[in-house]
């Protein structure tokens, strides 16, 4: 090759986040020895940062912000798209999002999700659905939910050099088959299915899993014994690096908030009060003011303005 290939400084790569789950073992190991804090002389840990995405400005505050993985979830149908749950959102709208993103992500590791109904059916379909991810909307890694089940499916996708992030425990793309939005691995034989997925995922060749709403010692113990980083949600603080989407932890999002879904901003009660104060300037007469307005050049007949006949 002619061509010196470099990344960008500071890109957060598919590799960069696989050698995380060292540190962080570094960390835990030099925790125990000291029986001291997680942290660093800083006060933090190399912890993986992880949120949702779904279009051009935010994924930008985002990047810039240093959050390490921008994940355009198909949580996307109901935060941005108004659907009751994440099953009807299609593949043309999750590479409509995933580009607006990719415009934006300069240093985070962009990784889509493939929406329900496009890797379920046969595997030649699947690779290409994911493909077309990688191809036509610039994602560096796919993201598909299920463990012991997918295994041969992601095993296709990584031969095809497509990374692939796992997502286990409640997967919400399996609503009708779990019933309800139920935390998952409550039993021991649940959480023995669930450890059991884990590994599969990771055997199949996955450089990370999330970990979605399963009890915090589950997760540890999931944490503990795979060799790829764990990105829990709702799955407690002992995973390599968590996710939350940004809907949520804005404060963007209407109904029901899961408990895990720490609250970092009012941006909706912003949004309403914004659109209030407009209304009220437009309907008073307030907006827009003098200076708001262009004016047209003195002396032409556009500055004498005829009063209209009443
Ligand atoms: O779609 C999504 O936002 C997700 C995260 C909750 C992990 O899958």
């Amino acid at each position: 090759m002619s061509t010196t290939i470099r990344a960008r400084s500071g890109k957060v790569t598919v590799p960069d986040i696989l050698s995380r789950k060292f540190s962080l073992a570094a960390d835990v190991q030099q925790t125990s020895r000291s029986q001291e804090s997680h942290r660093s002389e800083e006060g933090s840990t190399n912890k993986i940062t992880c949120l949702t995405a779904y279009d051009y400005p935010t994924a930008r505050l985002l990047d810039e912000a240093g959050v390490d993985i921008l994940l355009v979830g198909d949580s996307l149908g109901m935060v941005v798209l108004g659907y009751e749950s994440t099953l009807p959102v299609t593949l043309e709208e999750m590479l409509h999002h995933t580009r607006a993103v990719r415009r934006a992500a300069r240093r985070a590791l962009l990784v889509a999700d493939m929406p329900y109904g496009s890797y379920h059916a046969a595997i030649p379909e699947a690779l290409h659905n994911a493909m077309r991810f990688v191809k036509e909307a610039g994602a560096e890694a796919v993201k598909v939910e299920g463990g012991e089940r997918r295994l041969e499916l992601i095993a296709r996708f990584v031969e095809a050099e497509i990374p692939v992030m796992g997502h286990i425990g409640l997967t919400p793309q399996s609503l009708n088959s779990f019933g309800g939005y139920k935390v998952q691995g409550k039993t021991p034989d649940a959480a023995e299915r669930l450890l059991r997925d884990a590994r599969s995922v990771e055997a199949a060749g996955a450089f990370a899993i999330v970990l979605e709403a399963i009890p915090r010692e589950l997760a540890a113990r999931i944490t503990q014994s795979l060799r790829i980083p764990t990105i829990g949600i709702g799955a407690g603080p002992d995973c390599d690096g968590q996710v939350l989407v940004l809907h949520d932890m804005i404060g963007l999002s209407f109904g029901e908030r899961p408990k895990f879904a720490r609250r970092y901003a009012t941006v909706g009660e912003e949004i309403a009060r914004a659109a209030r104060e407009f209304c009220a300037d437009v309907r008073g007469g307030r907006f827009p003011s003098d200076a708001e307005s262009y004016h047209a050049p003195a002396e032409t007949p556009a500055h004498t303005v005829t009063p209209l006949p009443t």
